[in-house]
């Protein structure tokens, strides 16, 4: 896909529904092994490329789908672990970028403040992709996406209810969903909202494709809905608020209870990693509505034809 080359992905909204659709079908063609669609496998190779990651969280599939997808198209990672790089002594962002600019093809960049990758983005002109940020995960709503098209055949008119914090998968969920005319209902807290201001971006967005809907009331959220999605209730850096939090979301738990008001046939979703007995049941990730692991298998496919669209070669 011509037209991502060299673009940054800081937010799912930096993309426009058809660049979501050609990515997700690249995508699926990559999984099921057929030869890309611009052409010979050979095209979308980027022998010689190099990522860079720089992560101030911890992650398990964010690092190693990406670290997988590089290497199958012919590039390499670098791990800018903070802990060993000068940006971790608080050389400034600004210097940073622009020196990495200089030796990598890409970065990849995962830490709290939505701000510093814009200022990653502002200084360096490689791309540069939200490997998540407090205020949003593009990458893991590229393979929620292949996920529910993987079970229902398109995206468009499908119903998607995130049950719990209006945290950073809820804020990418809203958005995408608006571009791509998926329904989308927020069930959180009333103290735990998402960000207003995505809210209405993605009620901008949505037009009259799509509903968008945030609500406090769980139960009505998922009636009749066909995928049912939910993540931790205290995200990475929100340690210190876990207890309190627990007794308060606890009516927002996706257990087998609230999983039979969504459609007979819903899938349930969770970005991983989860916490059992907290936001979701282990009968119902290890259940037969669950789709977590193809989903987690999706962050690989979705970020190899993200990456073969976004590199020069
Ligand atoms: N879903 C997700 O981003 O997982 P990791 O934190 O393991 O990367
Ligand atoms: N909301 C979670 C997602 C983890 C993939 C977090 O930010 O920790």
């Amino acid at each position: 896909m011509k037209q991502l080359q060299g673009r940054d992905l800081l937010s799912i909204a930096d993309l426009n529904s058809e660049e979501i659709h050609e990515l997700l079908n690249f995508a699926q063609q990559l999984k099921a092994g057929e030869i890309a669609p611009e052409g010979d496998l050979s095209e979308i190779r980027k022998a010689g490329s190099v990522l860079g990651l720089l992560f101030y969280k911890a992650s398990t599939r964010t690092r190693v789908s990406f670290s997988v997808a590089m290497y199958q198209l012919g590039g390499q990672v670098i791990d800018l672990n903070p802990q060993q790089t000068q940006v971790g002594r608080g050389e400034p962002t600004e210097d940073t970028a622009r020196v990495l600019d200089r030796y990598l093809d890409a970065l990849a960049i995962r830490t709290f403040d939505h701000k510093d990758i814009e200022t990653f983005a502002q200084y360096a002109d490689i791309p540069i992709i939200n490997a998540l940020t407090d205020l949003e995960h593009p990458c893991q709503i590229l393979a929620d996406f292949i996920t529910i098209k993987e079970n229902f055949g398109s995206l468009a008119g499908i119903t998607v209810t995130y049950v719990g914090d209006g945290n950073n998968i809820a804020h990418s969920l809203l958005l995408g969903g608006a571009l791509m005319g998926i329904n989308i209902r927020i069930a959180t807290p009333q103290e735990y909202p998402p960000n207003q201001e995505i809210v209405a971006q993605a009620k901008q967005l949505a037009q009259n494709n799509s509903e968008i809907i945030v609500t406090n009331d769980p139960i009505a959220a998922v009636e009749k809905t066909q995928v049912i999605y939910t993540d931790v209730w205290a995200s990475m850096g929100q340690e210190d608020s876990a207890a309190r939090r627990i007794p308060i979301f606890q009516p927002y738990q996706v257990n087998d209870a609230l999983v039979s008001h969504g459609d007979q046939d819903a899938i349930v979703l969770h970005c991983l990693p989860a916490h059992r007995g907290e936001e979701i049941t282990a009968s119902v990730i290890e259940g037969k509505q669950s789709r977590v692991w193809d989903q987690a298998e999706n962050r690989m496919h979705a970020q190899k034809a993200l990456l073969a669209s976004i590199l020069r070669k």
